[in-house]
């Protein structure tokens, strides 16, 4: 396809945009498909591309059989979903989102059936539970509208602080970038810097900038300047290993099925 040749040509990193979730990799307990995330392994090795795994610990996208587990097994079958993903791929992914959007956006935690089984210490079991299977991968909290600074990448701030303090092994921040065109926070490059000084990878993992069509060359233009100030902000700071857009192409992005217009 039209997209194929595009990625074939001026990717050189992919994230699969469902085939690693829960729903896809673990239906039903204990009964694990890799077949279409081992389809995007396959197409990254074949064109030296790095992979971004995503994800391991998500609210959304989980089965049922997940959110209606009695409290005292969450954790056992959280960890066996990492452990069971993570060493499945072993070596072939550079980088686990192994916490997928923990936070509300006043800087809360998520009432997730992760958080209700465990309350907040989820999120460092999950992280050395994945350490554990793949030591070699660079594991993340990856969020959306934590791009710039506010309560939620504060937020986000004061646990991976809290996390490093008590060694465990996080290595990264994803920042999604789901942004609306004309509205890339002014402080993302402080924001990433900030990570970045606590000796955290930041990664731009999810990239795209929406506009209320009809476009005009004006939006358009606009759109063009959002891109390029990210990628700047990106390569102004050290630590930020790579920006992903999410989806090669217009065609075939989440967009438009979310936002109509
Ligand atoms: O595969 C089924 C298909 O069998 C069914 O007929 C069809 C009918 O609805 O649904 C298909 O599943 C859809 C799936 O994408 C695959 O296309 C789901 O309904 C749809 O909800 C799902 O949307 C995905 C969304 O995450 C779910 O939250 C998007 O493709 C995916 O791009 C999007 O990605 C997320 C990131 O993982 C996390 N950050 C936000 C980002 C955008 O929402």
């Amino acid at each position: 396809s039209g997209e194929m040749a595009i990625a074939n040509v001026q990717f050189d990193m992919v994230t699969p945009g469902n085939e690693m979730k829960w729903d896809t990799t673990e239906p039903s307990n204990g009964s694990y498909n890799f077949g279409p995330g081992d389809q995007i392994v396959n197409w990254a090795q074949a064109h030296n591309a790095r992979v971004r795994g995503h994800n391991l610990v998500w609210h959304s996208q989980l089965p049922n059989w997940v959110s209606s587990l009695p409290t005292n097994q969450v954790q056992g079958v959280m960890e066996s979903h990492i452990t069971t993903e993570a060493t499945h791929y072993k070596g072939k992914v550079y980088a686990w989102d192994v916490i997928n959007e923990p936070f509300n956006e006043d800087g809360s935690l998520r009432q997730d059936v992760f958080y209700k089984a465990m309350g907040s210490g989820y999120l460092a079991d999950a992280i050395r539970t994945a350490h554990n299977a793949d030591p070699n991968a660079k594991l993340y909290i990856n969020d959306y509208n934590i791009e710039g600074e506010n309560a939620k990448s504060n937020a986000l701030y004061t646990l991976a602080q809290q996390m490093l303090s008590q060694g465990v092994p996080l290595g990264g921040i994803g920042l999604e970038s789901h942004f609306i065109d004309g509205q890339v926070p002014s402080s993302m490059l402080a924001n990433m810097q900030r990570f970045a000084n606590l000796g955290l990878d930041v990664a731009v993992t999810e990239l795209d900038d929406r506009i209320q069509l009809p476009a005009s060359s004006s939006s358009l233009q606009q759109q063009a300047n959002d891109y390029t100030t990210v990628v700047n902000d990106c390569l102004a700071v050290s630590r930020c290993v790579g920006v992903s857009q999410w989806g090669v192409d217009d065609g075939h992005s989440w967009i438009p099925g979310t936002f109509p217009g």
